[in-house]
């Protein structure tokens, strides 16, 4: 049974999000709450059964899988399913890929590139180290500047992922370009998304990329160029700059329409849309053994896949997801 992966609206699913574990080492006030609960260890897949799941996915068309969290380096074992998913490399799969916060970047890099990953999503949102302690709670800079470092010697290409946060960091773009620069990174910047009640009011810090940007365009021009790597970025050339500029707005200007992932949480669950609630649990199909039914509840979860998320940046609103992001790894 392989019958390719399409959902109701005609769009192919191609990339997968593994989500590996909902805990991390740090504590992003735009993520998480400061005293999450983290899923029991019986909730949990194993990492065997998240690998044969992965497995059947890409047997089933996936193309790309992505290893994220919560942060994936503190699950124990992540080398070994890094290493196996690495193995279909070539075998069906395309790319294998992974979301860090860099913590434990400098220890596993090197294990990441001989696994067969190629390059790192590392989520890094101001170069100021009281600002970056203020955003993560917890976090100390100099560490998460040493994993970036350590990846880029392991020949690993990095993308720095931050989050735009009104009053935060809007005076850390042009900063971070230079430093992008200087360490052969590129930058995407992320509008920050409702999911999860966090103790402060995200509407406070939400600012659409296009005023975020305003300082770099009243510096030098950016131009859209046609390149693609699957992911829901826009990816702009700047005036100047060796740095690819990437895009994401999924609050100012969606991208649903070209959809083409799905997500499977540590809990066995299949996410159609991060900006959704509805979910199909393959948990307990996978425990019996019987793919034939999982077979089946892929193909359920594909046919219910929504147009486009529920995201609504509303002051003093309940956020529309509940769950927070880390369950789901963005
Ligand atoms: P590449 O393009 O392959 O580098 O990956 P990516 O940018 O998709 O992955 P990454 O893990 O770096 O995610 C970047 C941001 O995009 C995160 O904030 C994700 O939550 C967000 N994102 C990824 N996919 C989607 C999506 O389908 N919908 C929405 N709304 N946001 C997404
Ligand atoms: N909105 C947008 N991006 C977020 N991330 C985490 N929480 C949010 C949010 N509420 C980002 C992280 C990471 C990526 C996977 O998602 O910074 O880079
Ligand atoms: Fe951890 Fe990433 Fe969430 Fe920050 S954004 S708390 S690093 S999962």
């Amino acid at each position: 049974y392989s019958a390719p992966l399409t959902d109701a609206h005609g769009r192919r699913i191609s990339y997968l999000r593994l989500s590996v574990t909902d805990r991390c080492d740090l504590r992003c006030r735009y993520c998480m709450a400061e005293d999450m609960t983290f899923l029991p260890k019986s909730a949990v897949l194993s990492l065997e059964e998240m690998g044969d799941l992965a497995e059947r996915f890409v047997a089933r068309g996936i193309r790309r899988i992505r290893l994220t969290g919560g942060e994936p380096l503190v699950r124990r074992g992540i080398d070994t399913l890094a290493k196996r998913l690495g193995a279909l490399i070539g075998n069906g799969l395309d790319e294998l890929t992974l979301t860090t916060n860099a913590m434990r970047l400098a220890e596993y890099a090197p294990m990441l590139a001989a696994a067969g990953v190629r390059r790192v999503n590392v989520s890094l949102d101001t170069l100021d180290p009281q600002a970056f302690r203020h955003v993560t709670r917890v976090g100390n800079l100099s560490v998460a500047l040493d994993g970036v470092t350590a990846a880029r010697k392991a020949g690993l290409s990095v993308k720095i992922n931050m989050v735009a946060l009104k009053d935060i960091n809007e005076d850390q773009l042009l900063p971070m370009l230079d430093w992008c620069a200087a360490t052969g990174c590129d930058l995407t910047l992320i509008e920050t998304m409702p999911l999860g009640e966090v103790e402060s009011d995200r509407s406070d810090h939400y600012i659409p990329l296009h005023q975020f940007i305003a300082p770099l365009r009243d510096k030098c021009a950016i131009f859209p160029t046609e390149q693609r790597t699957g992911g829901p970025a826009r990816y702009f050339a700047v005036e100047g700059s060796a740095v690819t500029l990437g895009l994401i707005t999924p609050l100012s200007d969606n991208f649903c329409a070209t959809c083409n992932r799905i997500r499977l949480t540590v809990e066995g669950r299949i996410y159609m849309c991060l900006g959704q609630n509805d979910h199909v649990d393959l948990r307990a199909a996978l425990r019996t053994g019987d793919m034939g039914h999982v077979d089946g509840l892929i193909d359920a979860a594909l046919a219910g896949k929504p147009r486009a998320h529920d995201f609504l940046i509303e002051r003093k609103s309940e956020p529309a997801v509940a769950r927070h992001m880390s369950a789901t790894g963005g």
